[in-house]
């Protein structure tokens, strides 16, 4: 029997390529070969698509691959695609990677991917639009506000006094649209506010401003079962700065993280993964999805940071909530698969 042809997507446009190089080429090497065929598919910053030699994959970065491209890697046009893979894997993080633009591709080329589908993709990444569903669902979400950049331009002095006068400070400022920490910045004092506000508008027009959450972290990944969402455990997370920056959360050894929890009690840990679960459903994620939240000191439960997707690399919290619940990473990997397939099969239409 022919083996599914399995195309990693890696690489992409977003300021999560590195992130997603390490996640796909995790993926590439734990792929249960007795039942697929790995593909490496390469995104470069340009949308163009490349299917990568595998020498190509343990590449450090992913401007290194770039440079090997046209001599040894073969270029697809997006129709081509269907030709060389059966199943795509998107390992792609951010932009034009897991809110719904490849997600959009696929579905046009009929090609079963993991993960949500275009509407709950782009929900995913959509920090104010996703707090106005869960909020709408009962779901505790943060206390937040948007600002325009073409606001911010014109009517600083008062939207700034709009700010301080609706939150206490320290306060958070970040880009709506974006991941891995990218743009985000506690805010101390009003003297911090205009470059909080320039650093999240380098990357999106509009910037979610949050009120502090002062509590502890968790992420709970959920594997879909039988069309219901599964938390698959709960990590804590106590980061080394002052919240969970880039750094934290990609360099080897910078950050303590607990699964199953250690400080969370146990029946707020339950709690915590049937809000986890619930905010799964209300925005539509499918598949597999990662649900961020703050337990905070007061005892309230909120949900701050739901993904559509995951991080892949070995001690991501996916892998290491997988070896929680007895499963291996190519285990784990090929379930997904094999859940995505189904949901494939099943579905009426790219949403
Ligand atoms: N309202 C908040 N209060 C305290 N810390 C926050 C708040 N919002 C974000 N953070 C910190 O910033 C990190 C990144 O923010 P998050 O909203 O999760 O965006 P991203 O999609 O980039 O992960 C979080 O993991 C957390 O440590
Ligand atoms: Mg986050």
């Amino acid at each position: 029997m022919e083996k599914m042809r399995v195309g990693i997507i890696l690489g992409g446009m977003s300021s999560e390529k590195e992130v997603s190089l390490n996640s796909g080429r995790n993926v590439y090497d734990n792929l249960d070969r007795e039942r697929y065929e790995g593909i490496p598919v390469f995104m470069d910053v340009e949308g163009a698509l490349w299917i990568l030699p595998w020498q190509l994959v343990s590449q450090n970065t992913t401007v290194d691959i770039e440079e090997h491209l046209c001599k040894e890697a073969k270029r697809i046009s997006y129709e081509g695609l269907k030709d060389e893979i059966d199943f795509a894997f998107i390992s792609l993080h951010g932009k034009y990677g897991d809110d719904g633009c490849i997600q959009g591709l696929l579905e046009l080329l009929r090609i079963p991917y993991t993960g949500p589908g275009v509407l709950a993709s782009a929900l995913g990444m959509d920090k104010h639009i996703q707090q106005k569903i869960l909020k709408a669902s009962g779901i505790g979400v943060p206390e937040s506000t948007i600002i325009q950049e073409g606001e911010w331009r014109e009517t600083r002095d008062d939207t700034e006094r709009k700010l301080i006068n609706s939150f206490d400070f320290p306060f958070v400022t970040k880009p709506t649209r974006e991941g891995s920490s990218t743009g985000v910045t506690i805010v101390k004092d009003p003297g911090f506010l205009d470059r909080a506000i320039a650093e999240a508008l380098k990357w999106d027009t509009t910037v979610l401003v949050e009120e502090y959450l002062d509590g502890t972290e968790f992420s709970c990944i959920i594997l879909e079962e039988d069309g219901e969402p599964l938390p698959l455990a709960l990590t804590e997370i106590h980061p080394q700065s002052e919240f969970y920056t880039y750094d934290d959360k990609y360099m080897p050894g910078r950050c303590r993280k607990f699964t199953p929890p250690k400080n969370i009690p146990a029946d707020v840990v339950e709690h915590i993964k049937e809000e986890a679960a619930r905010a799964f459903k209300a925005l539509g994620f499918r598949s597999y999805g990662r649900i961020d939240g703050f337990f905070l000191k007061d005892g309230r439960v909120l949900i701050t940071d739901p993904n559509s997707s995951s991080g892949m690399a070995p001690s991501s919290f996916f892998f290491e909530q997988a070896a929680c619940a007895g499963m291996l990473p190519s285990m784990v990997i090929s379930r997904l698969i094999e859940i995505s397939l189904k949901i494939h099969r099943e579905k009426k239409g790219p949403l």
